[in-house]
């Protein structure tokens, strides 16, 4: 299906035609209009930019196939944008699947962390790692995540809690970004859990005098994350990290409202930070404060299926006019790394169309890595990122339960996994 020609002169060119669907990106420049769709499609991109979209007639008399470098015939397959996860814990060592079983028997997440396991005990397991441990590890999710369609990542620290092992999770985000076809963007997260024996008042002085001064001179990460929970940090304790944050140049974002109500979407709204995550627990009010300071609302609907949890009101944020973006929140505590798999949970469990998900999925989650334009959709000028999809319509994605949807997968222009 996909051939490399060596046929070019200047600039590396990709073709792929014969698209029974080819998804573009939204109509307009919001990330809730409608998906633009063309039947039998097709795209012509140069040194991994798109430069033309069109009908196969159109784009391949214009640019005969046999000019190009990588020629993909996608033989009546959907052709969609590469998926951008703009939530992912994937950078920790240990393994918590027993914990899975002790939450199948009733225990719950916040028990578990408050008798030390959870995010605490893949602290412990991650403090022990060398860098190129953590760095293999990471390396292998990744494998998974780009061989289910996944172009581009956000990777979070958060597994450290001290300013050493947090540079170093960050270091490995930084190894493996320079290494391997995902793009990743890095998040700092040393407010993730309160360290055993401390207090969370003087842990977050310790993330703000100690840690983001070294995070901020490493000059890796882009965005600094806090979980905003109940038993876990306060709104003023999050405001006070998110605020030092943006002295050193992190866009905020936050871990609000998984497990409890308690204020964190606001807080973000307030801060206009890029975006509010999970929302399980988020009122009305919260999703219009959302709107107006255009926060992006990111669902992770893995995360309440794995919980067992009711699922964020992904309805009711389109309604308000929310470019509601999805993630997988891949995570020792929800383990999937697939945005196939989040869109079928998008649509069955939260109400969306596919098309939704699917902007949900590319659009808006460039949008909540401030990337808007630059992937996730597939109009000139944006890289060309792209997915030949396994049936002829891009509703396969959600559609097909058994495996993986995606056959192809091209970064900038280039086919990287098949
Ligand atoms: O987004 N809530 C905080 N962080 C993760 C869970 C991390 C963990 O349990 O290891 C989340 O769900
Ligand atoms: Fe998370």
């Amino acid at each position: 299906m996909s051939a490399e020609n060596g046929a070019g002169t200047a600039g590396h060119k990709t073709i792929v035609y014969n698209a029974g669907e080819l998804a573009v990106g939204p109509e307009g420049s919001a990330g809730n209009d409608d998906l633009r769709v063309l039947t039998d499609g097709a795209l012509v991109a140069v040194d991994g930019t798109v430069v033309s979209v069109g009908s196969s007639e159109e784009i391949t008399r214009s640019y005969p196939p046999e000019n190009a470098d990588t020629v993909i015939d996608a033989a009546g397959n959907a052709v969609v944008p590469g998926f951008v996860d703009p939530h992912t814990h994937a950078v920790f060592a240990g393994d918590r699947s027993d914990e899975f079983e002790a939450k199948l028997e009733g225990t719950t997440y916040q028990e578990l962390l408050a008798d030390g396991g959870g995010i605490l005990r893949t602290v412990r397991a991650t403090g022990e790692a060398s860098l190129e441990e953590l760095v293999a590890n990471l390396r292998t999710h990744l494998d998974v995540m780009l061989a289910h369609g996944t172009t581009t990542a956000e990777v979070k620290s958060g597994y450290g809690l001290d300013t050493d092992t947090e540079c170093r999770l960050l270091e490995a985000i930084s190894i493996v970004d320079d290494s391997h076809p995902v793009d990743l963007v890095a998040t700092f997260l040393g407010a993730h859990a309160v360290p055993p024996e401390t207090d969370a008042d003087a842990y977050v002085e310790q993330v703000i005098d100690e840690q983001l001064p070294a995070v901020a001179n490493q000059g890796i990460a882009r965005f600094c994350d806090v979980f905003c929970e109940d038993g876990v940090f306060s709104v003023e304790q999050s405001r006070r990290v998110l605020e030092a944050g943006l002295e050193f140049g992190l866009t905020p974002k936050v871990h609000a409202e998984e497990l409890s109500h308690l204020g964190g979407t606001k807080l973000a709204a307030d801060l206009e930070a890029a975006s509010a995550d999970h929302l399980l627990y988020s009122t009305e009010d919260d999703i219009d404060a959302l709107v107006a300071a255009n926060t992006v609302p990111v669902l992770l609907p893995g995360t309440a299926f794995g919980l067992g949890e009711s699922y964020a009101d992904a309805r009711g944020m389109l309604e308000a006019g929310a470019p509601v973006a999805l993630a997988t929140d891949f995570n020792p505590n929800c383990f999937g790394r697939s945005m196939t798999f989040t869109q079928t949970l998008a649509c069955v469990g939260m109400g969306m169309t596919p098309a939704e998900a699917l902007l949900g999925s590319t659009t808006n989650a460039a949008m909540a890595l401030d990337l808007p334009g630059e992937t996730g959709r597939l109009e000139p000028g944006a890289s060309a990122d792209f997915l030949v999809v396994d049936g002829p319509r891009y509703a396969h994605i959600a559609y097909q339960l058994d495996g993986n949807p995606v056959r192809t997968v091209c970064k900038d222009g280039r086919v990287v996994a098949e």
